[in-house]
């Protein structure tokens, strides 16, 4: 048979399932599509010149000032905005590595050099490390928690170690994108945090939890004088109209919403113990994604059709939370430990 006919073992299965960006499984509750679309009949209009309401709806919600809370295009936004805003070309932000993508895209516009710090053992992240790794060319920290990609988090007297140790002038970014996903005794004291460090900010998304990427909604909150040099560099007409309603109509759907959470959390466990028990060693994760290790995890998942967040060692991030892609994950995975 000529070699152009021969069938190819190798091709690729189309992607069945996309589970590479975190995303929440669920569509967005009926009564937040409702909300959206009463605003989005009035599109023709601009939105407020600078966002007040949203600010005012969180921070009512968070139960902070409203000029404590910065709004932006998802967290990455509001992230973007803290590094044109608090930092200068040339300077150094620490972070781990590896961690949530845009860290260092960001990095790389604001003119910032990366100082990635690698993760122990266990797939947390090195707050020795992180510490170690401050210089007087340090003008920004990222700490996530929980961490991305392993969904596992530092425990809250590291946290509070860490914070004590960091110069006041450098401020540093508590990332909780996945903090919805946490359980309660797992939370930060916040207040008592941020009444003590001042250069602390905290940055939020309604991207994971609550299902709404697409909108790009996300928040930071922290003291009032580093929020205000913040805001200044706040995009005029920045925010669509149509995020105070998706936000309002979230915080009246709390109960489906957390009910929703749970389910992802749920079927997070379900499937991490399924894959231990079947020989992957799956790190206990906190958020809605699963840290898969390699090596050959990336290559099993994309053989199977499923789409994931891939690392050079062969490791895979996989969203959690659909069934038929939860199972997809497991039967992938068995073939390749049966293969092996
Ligand atoms: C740790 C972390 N921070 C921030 C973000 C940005 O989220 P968004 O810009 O959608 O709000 C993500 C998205 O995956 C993330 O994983």
């Amino acid at each position: 048979m000529p070699s152009s006919r021969r069938p190819r073992t190798d091709r690729r299965a189309p992607a069945r399932f996309d589970l590479s960006l975190s995303e929440n499984p669920f569509p967005p509750l009926p009564s937040v599509l409702d909300a959206v679309n009463i605003e989005m009949a009035r599109s023709n209009r601009y939105p407020e010149f600078l966002p007040r309401r949203l600010p005012a709806l969180i921070a009512g919600h968070l139960g902070v000032q409203p000029d404590q809370v910065v709004v932006g295009a998802g967290a990455t936004g509001v992230a973007m905005q803290i590094m044109q805003a608090l930092t200068a070309p040339g300077a150094e932000l620490v972070t781990s590595s590896p961690t949530f993508d845009g860290y260092p895209i960001m990095a790389e516009m604001a003119g910032l050099n990366l100082v990635p710090v690698p993760l122990n053992a266990s797939g947390d992240q090195d707050a020795d490390g992180l510490r170690r790794a401050v210089s007087k060319r340090t003008a920004l920290l990222v700490l996530c928690r929980p961490h991305n990609p392993t969904g596992t988090v530092l425990p809250a007297d590291e946290v509070r170690r860490f914070l004590a140790a960091i110069p006041n002038r450098i401020p540093v970014i508590l990332d909780e994108a996945y903090v919805e996903f946490l359980a309660e005794p797992d939370q930060l004291d916040l207040p008592a945090l941020l009444r003590r460090h001042a250069n602390l900010i905290v940055l939020r998304t309604f991207s994971k939890a609550y299902g709404l990427a697409g909108l790009r909604i996300g928040y930071a909150f922290g003291g009032h004088d580093l929020m205000g040099r913040i805001r200044r560099l706040q995009l005029p007409f920045g925010m669509a109209t149509a995020a105070v309603a998706a936000v309002a109509a979230s915080y009246a759907a709390a109960p489906e919403l957390g009910a929703r959470v749970r389910r992802i959390t749920a079927a997070r466990e379900h499937l991490r113990n399924t894959l231990c028990a079947r020989g992957t060693a799956v790190p206990r994760s906190h958020a809605n994604f699963l840290y898969l290790p390699g090596p050959g995890t990336a290559t099993a998942l994309r053989r199977a059709g499923i789409t994931a967040k891939c690392y050079a060692d062969g490791s895979a991030r996989i969203a959690v939370g659909d069934p038929a892609a939860d199972l997809a994950v497991v039967e992938a995975l068995s073939e390749r430990v049966t293969h092996r």
